[in-house]
């Protein structure tokens, strides 16, 4: 029966396995009444039932089962609750994580959920142990991210020489603190980019020249050579030849015009290109002044060391990185308006989605402006098309491809202002880049505004976490006293997406990828791929995300159409250039004929 805290959650299942006399059921044995609630969420509700598992919350004195149903559509997360006939107890139960067993039970009325085949579920709340600021997936272990903030787990300011990060797993929930000092790296507002071998660089922000690599297989940091230019708030990629592109950067640092310059892992060296000049077309002109004007490029990478620049700014460009460098015009992406801290992804290859942001960093009112833009052959113009626009304007939101090549778009708010949490957004919106539409999703619990991340994990969902972290003029020990924790989010919520759910709000059944033929692969190699059933299955590749300030530049989407299949066994050509399928690694994803993904297996690209 009903009545769990969630604290004791794994001894009660186990306990309640073992007591559980009545059968498990799939559908409801009588007929189900249906209820909308006055925010547009629908449940079923199916009288003689139980969902046997842990509550969340018990509301005593509730009138009926349909205002049980209520008082759990006013609750983020509640989807499922069990209303008591004969105490009159409503049940608001917990996530679904914890494995709720649907059973007869004359005295109780079971409700659940039916439209998160349509809106998708936020799971609980995930309390971290420092404000996830930035975040990336641990290529070689993807189970866990690595997410931090600054010197302070809830603070930053000044250039402090280390770095707070939490080790999450979301896999089972658990997060550990981690300081790292040993780079003597600030890495608050760092640029973050991963290499093919898997290795996490991150460079500048608060200590401005500084790099400090992490190493996934020994999961220990080191400090790299520092960079020509003192950098915060640039922008990085990893190129089609395995080299680092960065550019920009005047937060920290000093002001002035930041020429890029490329990382080259196997000397180990960096390079000043001259040429790829920011002040040739890249800068928007912030009310703020010159150190806003080159922040958060959005950079793709693409053929033969090319990378294309969508935004903030309207021009869009062209760098080379070859010899010392150049930059070259790609078009206007928007007409009217920058774009500083909008979202953009590559969703396939040379598909780029871009959305909302503002004219200026802070103290500006958001768009809800998209576009659709493509890009070909290097230094060649890009291809604009404008969108009917996002349901909501929203500054300092996140963006995340899905396997199904669906984009994802999450938290921001109506006008971008550092750091209140004013006019949040709290749905999710879905784009599908087939039918040009948006949808709206349900709400997340907290505001995810500046300082948020959201990344897709391996089982195909989405942490969305962060926001805050309070300015302490003095730096390390500085007085705080008058830091608003309120709009300090050191915790994140995991998103299911609609496909993960049937129409009747039950779980889909999901694909399986038995086995791949190979670990690692190059560029035009073919892979083998074997499925758990013989049913149809396409397949996408999906560079693992670092997040930070709404710039995820590792994470792209790669459709693999070249497939031929023979019985459950398919043979997958890659796409044959490392500027599309740049080196690194992916999750590999298989999709059924019900657009419901398989959980990811990780492939890495090697050049
Ligand atoms: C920039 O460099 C690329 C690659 O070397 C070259 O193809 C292109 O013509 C150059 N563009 C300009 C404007 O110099």
């Amino acid at each position: 029966m009903a009545p769990y805290s969630v604290t004791a959650v794994s001894f009660l299942i186990s306990f309640y396995a073992s007591i559980s006399s009545a059968q498990a059921i799939t559908s409801c044995p009588s007929a189900e009444t249906t209820f909308t609630s006055p925010s547009d969420l629908s449940y079923k509700s199916c009288p003689g039932t139980d969902y046997e598992g842990p509550t969340a919350q018990i509301v005593p004195n509730t009138a009926n089962a349909a205002a049980c149903v209520e008082l759990c559509s006013n609750s983020t997360p509640c989807d499922k609750s069990v209303y008591d006939n004969s105490n009159k107890d409503c049940h608001l139960k917990a996530s679904d994580t914890y494995g709720l067993r649907w059973t007869r039970n004359t005295r109780f009325t079971a409700s659940r959920r039916v439209d998160v085949g349509n809106v998708g579920q936020w799971g609980p709340l995930i309390n971290l142990p420092v404000i996830p600021v930035a975040a990336f997936v641990v290529p070689t272990d993807t189970n866990r991210m690595l997410v931090f903030s600054a010197w302070g787990k809830n603070n930053f300011g000044g250039a402090g020489g280390l770095t707070q990060f939490a080790d999450y797993n979301w896999k089972t929930g658990s997060a550990s603190q981690r300081q790292i000092s040993n780079t003597k790296h600030d890495m608050f507002c760092p640029g973050i980019s991963s290499l093919q071998d898997g290795r996490i660089v991150i460079t500048g922000g608060s200590n401005a020249e500084a790099v400090s690599i992490y190493n996934p297989l020994t999961n220990a940091f080191t400090r790299g050579p520092d960079m020509k230019i003192q950098r915060g708030y640039q922008s990085s990629t990893v190129l089609s030849n395995g080299k680092i592109f960065t550019v920009g950067g005047s937060y920290s640092g000093g002001i002035f015009n930041k020429p890029g310059e490329v990382y080259d892992a196997g000397s180990n060296t960096w390079t000043l290109l001259s040429g790829a000049d920011p002040s040739q077309g890249m800068l928007t002109p912030d009310h703020e002044g010159q150190w806003r004007t080159d922040n958060h490029a959005w950079l793709f990478a693409w053929r033969d060391g090319s990378v294309f620049q969508a935004g903030p700014s309207k021009a869009m460009h062209w760098f080379s990185t070859s010899g010392n460098g150049n930059i070259s015009e790609a078009g206007v992406r928007d007409g009217a308006n920058d774009a500083m801290c909008g979202v953009n992804v590559m969703y396939d290859a040379g598909k780029i989605f871009t959305a909302g942001g503002s004219q200026d960093y802070t103290d500006s009112p958001a768009f809800n402006r998209a576009h659709l833009i493509s890009i070909d052959s290097p230094y060649q113009p890009a291809t604009v098309e404008q969108l009917s626009g996002m349901r909501y304007p929203r500054g300092f939101a996140n963006a995340v491809v899905l396997p199904d090549g669906k984009i994802l778009v999450t938290g921001g708010q109506k006008r971008s202002l550092v750091f209140p949490d004013t006019d949040s957004i709290l749905p999710a919106e879905l784009f599908d880049p087939v039918t040009k539409t948006f949808r709206t999703l349900t709400e997340e619990q907290v505001p995810r505004n500046y300082h948020s991340v959201a990344i897709l994990l391996a089982d195909g969902t989405v942490f969305s976490g962060g926001g805050g972290l309070c300015y302490v003029g003095g730096g390390i020990g500085g007085d705080d006293r008058n830091c608003n924790r309120a709009v300090d989010h050191a915790n994140g919520q995991i998103f299911s997406p609609p496909y993960l759910f049937n129409s009747d709000g039950s779980k889909a059944t999901r694909p399986t990828i038995s086995a791949v033929s190979v670990i690692n692969a190059r560029a035009g190699d073919s892979i083998r791929v074997t499925m758990g059933s013989n049913s149809k299955a396409s397949f996408s590749l999906i560079r693992m995300g670092s997040a930070t300030h709404s710039i995820n530049t590792d994470q792209r989407r790669i459709a693999l159409t070249d497939v031929t299949q023979s019985g459950s066994s398919y043979t997958v050509r890659l796409p044959r250039d490392s500027g599309v399928l740049l080196p690194g690694y992916y999750y590999l994803f298989a999709v059924n004929g019900n657009g419901v993904p398989s959980v990811a297996k990780t492939l890495q690209i090697r050049l």
